[in-house]
């Protein structure tokens, strides 16, 4: 078939063994995705609506975009207009309580498992970030370092805490308010507030539950088959009292909502998922939503936590494989120079085009399997001007070569943006985002009624001693940090009201 012949061939690019497609079924769960693999041994795309289906999702229609748009005041982000995120449970639930003002919070994570990050990791931050400066709520980032050395037989404790300090420098640099955001690694949070919901979320949980819903075995390790439990607690207000207070019975009905690729989300009764199940592990919060919806506290219930699920960036090798950070041809990495995007992209990208020009000009290239096109749905911005791509590289007018050239140029562009944040990263900021300390945020300004923050209340007042207090330096750090970003959103504000009058 003419869809299924990879013109990036020309270039003679191999591909990498660890990606390379085996005949099989589409399988999406926290370890492994990968497209069904037809009988021709080419990978379909992951069918994203068979997902919604098997998972029990809600899909995000334009019904609740244009509703999210009237809410917030704001335009959908290009990842909610294209499909990228494209699924969620209870959003709109979310969106209720920011119309009335009443407080709710953003948790997302990452397993610091290698400093080498790359583009498929940064994807779902940029949109948290997004989020948070839309709803301008908490947010709390959990660097699963004791998960990560559970799930492996090789690492160690020393490892894992290492690429933790890493990682938060690469989470930071995306852009985060040091005001709203609350980073913490496992191994330093738990205890107190956050182990007493760990266990409470522990004791609601069987065995046979785990092991139907992560199909652990006789062998697994115990600390694997409890570490849902920790991930799990973390979507609970109340584990962070000095952000939200020590009111548990306040605290309690306050709901995270967590931006998350759909792996992070299996069903527990999906026939399909025929991946080894032992090796099937992360946390499940349809889990944690189910036990939220058991438990009371002082005859209060527990906010169950929203989610919202954003699809994969492909690998450069094409749809259904996923990039890996431990094999350099798959991905594009944060550290790379603009040489090796190019070469990386012009080498390796799968390509929609035809084997020859001819026959490209003739038929067209296919933008849903090509990865240039794919990545640039992701990353560029103007509807227009993709869809114009979209058009001419359809109708055979556009080369591979020329898309492929659009698609390096904006990769470059958004990596070394990238790396210039990153590099004015230093350990002290990211003391700064781990502190235990209360945090400030605004919330819906065109809320009709003032439901008191908690942060007000509890909160609101750093401790003057011990772990909440911040040091001179800390504050000086802060305030720097605050400022910088309201000049860049000055700036960014400019830059718009310019580009309005242009088009004006
Ligand atoms: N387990 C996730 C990982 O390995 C990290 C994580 C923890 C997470 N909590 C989360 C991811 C919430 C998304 C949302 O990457």
């Amino acid at each position: 078939m003419a869809t299924n012949v990879n013109a990036a061939a020309l270039d003679e690019s191999p591909v990498p063994d660890a990606v390379q497609p085996k005949q099989q079924k589409q399988t999406v769960d926290p370890y492994n995705v990968s497209g069904e693999v037809g009988e021709d041994g080419v990978v379909k795309a992951i069918d994203y609506n068979k997902l919604i289906d098997e998972f029990g999702t809600k899909k995000i229609d334009d019904e609740l975009l244009a509703r999210f748009e009237r809410v917030t005041g704001k335009r959908p982000h290009h990842f909610l207009r294209r499909g990228i995120v494209f699924s969620h449970r209870d959003f709109e639930l979310i969106l209720d309580r920011y119309e009335r003002g009443e407080p709710f919070f953003l948790y997302t994570g990452r397993g610091p498992s290698s400093d080498s990050v790359h583009i498929g990791h940064t994807i779902p931050f940029e949109f948290t970030k997004w989020l948070q400066d839309t709803f301008d709520v908490p947010l709390i980032i959990m660097l699963t370092d004791d998960e990560k050395y559970l799930f492996s037989e090789k690492r160690t404790i020393e490892e894992v805490q290492g690429y933790c300090n890493d990682n938060a420098k690469d989470i930071i640099a995306i852009g985060f308010d040091p005001a709203k955001t609350f980073i913490f690694s496992d191994f330093d949070y738990v205890g107190g507030a956050f182990y007493r919901n760990i266990v409470r979320l522990s004791k609601h949980i069987t065995l046979n539950q785990a092991r139907a819903i992560f199909g652990f075995n006789d062998s697994t390790n115990i600390g694997r088959i409890h570490f849902g439990s920790i991930q799990g607690a973390t979507s609970w207000a109340s584990s962070f009292p000095h952000i939200f207070g020590e009111d548990e019975t306040k605290t309690v009905g306050i709901p995270a909502l967590i931006p998350c690729a759909i792996d992070q989300d299996p069903c527990e009764h999906c026939a399909f998922l025929t991946i080894a199940h032992t090796e099937l592990t992360r946390a499940d919060f349809r889990m944690t939503r189910d036990v939220s919806a058991r438990l009371k506290y002082q005859g209060k219930p527990y906010a169950k936590p929203a989610l919202i699920h954003s699809l994969f960036l492909p690998a450069l090798q094409g749809p259904g494989t996923k990039m890996s950070a431990s094999i350099d041809e798959s991905a594009i990495f944060m550290r790379d120079t603009p040489n090796q995007i190019k070469n990386k992209i012009n080498k390796y990208a799968f390509s929609g085009g035809k084997v020859s020009i001819e026959e490209h000009r003739q038929f067209g290239g296919d933008t849903s399997v090509d990865v240039a096109f794919q990545y640039l749905r992701f990353f560029l911005e103007d509807d227009e001007e993709l869809e114009k791509i979209r058009v001419a590289y359809e109708k055979g007018e556009m080369l591979t070569g020329e898309l492929k050239a659009i698609c390096i140029r904006e990769l470059q562009r958004y990596v070394s943006a990238f790396q210039e944040r990153r590099a004015k990263v230093d350990d002290e900021t990211v003391k700064l985002f781990m502190q235990r300390r209360p945090l400030k945020w605004g919330g819906n300004p065109r809320a009709p009624i003032v439901v008191p923050k908690v942060e007000d209340g509890d909160a609101g007042e750093a401790k003057e001693d011990g772990e909440g207090k911040m040091t001179k330096n800390q504050l000086k750090k802060l305030e720097k940090l605050r400022q910088a970003e309201a000049k860049k959103a000055q700036k960014k504000a400019e830059k718009a009201e310019q580009a309005a009058a242009k088009t004006a």
